[in-house]
C-alpha cells in the first residue's frame, strides 16, 4: 500500500466560502481537531492577506505540533516574508507558493509572458528556499493550461528548490480521465519530478471534485489537497473525507492508505459546519443526516438481517454512533417491530398489528414519524386494552 498525504485546506481554501468568516478562536478548534484528525498537512491561512489571518496563522502554527503546518502566498517577496514571520514559531512549517499558468491567467490576470512566468516562478521559489525547507509551488489553472509549458516551468522550479509540485484545477474544469492523464503525462515528461511529492487540488463545479482527486491518485498524486465538507470558493474544493473513505472502502482496487483517524470524521465535519455556519446536506456522501438511514421497507428488512446488505460504510467507521431506521411511509413492521423495542413496550400480536395500522394511518399525513408518535400511538393502545 502506498501512503497518500492528506493536505486539508478548510482554513484557507474553505474559509474562501462566500459568507464564511472564522474568528481566530474558531481557526484554531478546527486546527486542533484537524490535528486529531491525523492531516498531514494543514493550511493555517494567507497571512498576507489580512492581519487577522497574519495572527490565526501565527497562533495555530505555535500549538499544532504534529501536523505540518502551511502559509499560503503569492509569488512576491513581500508574502514570502510574511509567511516567514507567521510561521516561525511551527514545529513543521512550510510554505505554499502559487503563480497562475494557464493563458487566459498569464494574459489577463498576471500581464506576464510565460518566460517571465518562468523567471518569477524560478526566482520566488529560490528566495523561499532561504527561509523554508518545505516548499509547495501550485500551478494556478494548471488544467486550463498548456501541458509541456507547465513540464518546463515544474523542472525549474523543482530545480530551484520545490519539494511539492501542485496541479489545481482551480476552477472545476477537468474530468477524471484528463487529469488522470495529466499527472501521467508530468511524471513521465518532466526528468526531476521523482525528487518531489506530486499533488492534486480540486475544485468541484461540475460535481468531480472527488472523482478527479482519486484519477489523480491513480496516476501517480501523492498527495491530495481538500476540505472538510467539501466548502470552497464557489461549488467548493474536494471533500476530504470522501477521498479518504473511497479509498478505504475500495482498498481492495486501490492500494493506497492515507493516516487519517476516521473514527473522528464526523467530529470534524460537525464542527466545521458548525463554525462556518454552512450545514451538511442531508443525502451528503459519508457524513450527511441520511448517510446511514434507510427508509424503505425493504432496505430496512435487509439492514436488520445483515447490515451489509445495503450499507457498504459502517456508522463507526466514521464515528457515527449507529444507523438509523427512519419511520416513513416506506418503513415495514419488522423495522416498525425492531423500533419499538427501544420503548421497552411489549405488545401482543393484536396490539402489534393495531399500532403498525396506525402508524401507516399516520405516514400518509408525515413525511416522518417520530419517536412522540410512536409514544402516543403506544400509550393509546396501551390505555385502550
Ligand atoms: O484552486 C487553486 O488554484 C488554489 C491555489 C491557491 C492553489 O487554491
Ligand atoms: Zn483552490
Amino acid at each position: 500500500m502506498s501512503r497518500i498525504k492528506i493536505f486539508d485546506t478548510t482554513l484557507r481554501d474553505g474559509e474562501q466560502s462566500p459568507g464564511v468568516n472564522l474568528n481566530k478562536a474558531e481557526k484554531l478548534e478546527i486546527a486542533k481537531q484537524l490535528e486529531k484528525y491525523g492531516v498531514d498537512r494543514m493550511e493555517a491561512g494567507f497571512p498576507a492577506s489580512s492581519k487577522g489571518d497574519f495572527e490565526s496563522v501565527k497562533q495555530i502554527a505555535s500549538t499544532i505540533k504534529n501536523s505540518s503546518v502551511i502559509a499560503l502566498a503569492r509569488a512576491v517577496k513581500s508574502d514570502i516574508d510574511t509567511a516567514y514571520e507567521a510561521l516561525k514559531g511551527a514545529e513543521k512549517p512550510a510554505i505554499h507558493i502559487f503563480l497562475a499558468t494557464s493563458p487566459i491567467h498569464m494574459t489577463y490576470k498576471l500581464k506576464k509572458s510565460p518566460e517571465q512566468v518562468i523567471e518569477t516562478a524560478v526566482n520566488m521559489v529560490a528566495y523561499a528556499k532561504e527561509r523554508f525547507d518545505e516548499i509547495e509551488w501550485s500551478a494556478e489553472d494548471a488544467t486550463r493550461s498548456d501541458w509541456n509549458f507547465l513540464a518546463q516551468i515544474i523542472e525549474k522550479v523543482i530545480e530551484a528548490g520545490a519539494t511539492v509540485i501542485n496541479l489545481p484545477d482551480t476552477v472545476g474544469y477537468t474530468t477524471p480521465e484528463e487529469y488522470g492523464k495529466l499527472f501521467r503525462f508530468i511524471k513521465e515528461t518532466v526528468s526531476n519530478i521523482d525528487q518531489v511529492a506530486l499533488s492534486c487540488h480540486c475544485h468541484n463545479d461540475l460535481g468531480m471534485a472527488v472523482a478527479n482527486s482519486i484519477a489523480a491518485v491513480e496516476n501517480g498524486a501523492t498527495q491530495v489537497e481538500g476540505t472538510i465538507n467539501g466548502i470552497g470558493e464557489r461549488a467548493g474544493n474536494a471533500a476530504l473525507e470522501e477521498v479518504v473513505v473511497a479509498l478505504k472502502i475500495r482498498s481492495d482496487y486501490y492500494p493506497f492508505e492515507t493516516g487519517l483517524n476516521l473514527k473522528e470524521t464526523k467530529r470534524t465535519s460537525d464542527l466545521v459546519a458548525k463554525l462556518t455556519g454552512m450545514y451538511v446536506q442531508a443525502n451528503k456522501a459519508v457524513i450527511g443526516r441520511n448517510a446511514f438511514s434507510h427508509e424503505s421497507g425493504i432496505h430496512q428488512d435487509g439492514v436488520l438481517k445483515n447490515t451489509e446488505t445495503y450499507e457498504i460504510i459502517t456508522p463507526e467507521m466514521v464515528g457515527v454512533s449507529s444507523n438509523t431506521l427512519f419511520l416513513g411511509k416506506h418503513s415495514g413492521r419488522h423495522a416498525f417491530k425492531d423500533k419499538l423495542k427501544e420503548f421497552g413496550v411489549e405488545l401482543s400480536e393484536k396490539e402489534l398489528k393495531t399500532a403498525f395500522d396506525q402508524f401507516k394511518l399516520l405516514t400518509d399525513q408525515k413525511k416522518e414519524v417520530t419517536d412522540d408518535d410512536l409514544y402516543t400511538i403506544l400509550m393509546d393502545i396501551k390505555t385502550d386494552s
